[in-house]
């Protein structure tokens, strides 16, 4: 598994894989004016790829797409990072129907935590999920992040002001290890 920066060529996979997944992805994800088909269409992906390799420069994000077996399954993205005293950011993911259960997020995730701790120089990772989201709260879980909070109607997702369960870590708690040592094992390549 590899998690790289998005790229422009990654247009076609990107878009076949979120039209083919509209069931799985939309009820978690952001409300929008727009459709699934034309949000998530082929020429979605130069405005959005473009966007998100900017922030990544700009360092209020950190873009990534998730590489399975050599193809694009999915993505992470670390936003709101913010510097200063705070020296925090925010997790959002998803992955694939087709290789779900695989620990590919979780694997993903604890990747992304360590190198936000170290090249990025954060201090506190926050992810906020549904409580709704079973599979979502199973990725916290084997990560051992701690339980923060509730916050009510936090995030405007799928046309409504969502409840979500607040999950963090910050680096004193994994004593000097990684997060990727947290996980129970590695997935295998099919
Ligand atoms: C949440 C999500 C990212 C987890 O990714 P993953 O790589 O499958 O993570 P895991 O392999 O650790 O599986 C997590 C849980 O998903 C559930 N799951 C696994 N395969 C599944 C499948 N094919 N269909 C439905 N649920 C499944 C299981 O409950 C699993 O927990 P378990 O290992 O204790 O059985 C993925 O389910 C997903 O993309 N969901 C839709 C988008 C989303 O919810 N994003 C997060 C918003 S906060």
């Amino acid at each position: 598994m590899v998690l790289r920066a998005p790229r422009l060529r990654d247009g076609r996979a990107w878009s076949e894989i979120r039209l083919r997944n509209e069931m799985w992805l939309n009820k978690w994800e952001p409300s929008s004016p727009h459709g699934w088909a034309e949000r998530n269409a082929l020429t979605a992906w130069p405005p959005l790829a473009s966007a998100l390799r900017k922030a990544g420069r700009s360092g209020s994000m950190l873009p990534f797409v998730i590489a399975y077996g050599g193809r694009l399954v999915g993505q992470v993205n670390v936003s709101n990072v913010v510097h200063g005293a705070l020296r925090s950011c925010t997790i959002g993911y998803w992955v694939d129907v087709s290789v779900a259960g695989r620990l590919i997020v979780p694997t993903a995730v604890a990747l992304t935590i360590d190198h936000c701790f170290t090249a990025v120089g954060l201090h506190r990772v926050e992810i906020d999920i549904r409580p709704e989201n079973t599979a979502s709260l199973r990725v916290v879980d084997k990560l051992g992040m701690r339980r923060e909070g509730y916050y009510e109607r936090y995030l405007d997702i799928d046309g409504d002001w969502r409840d979500h369960i607040a999950f963090a870590v910050t680096v004193e708690e994994l004593h000097g290890g990684t997060m990727l040592s947290r996980l129970p094992s590695l997935p295998q390549l099919p």
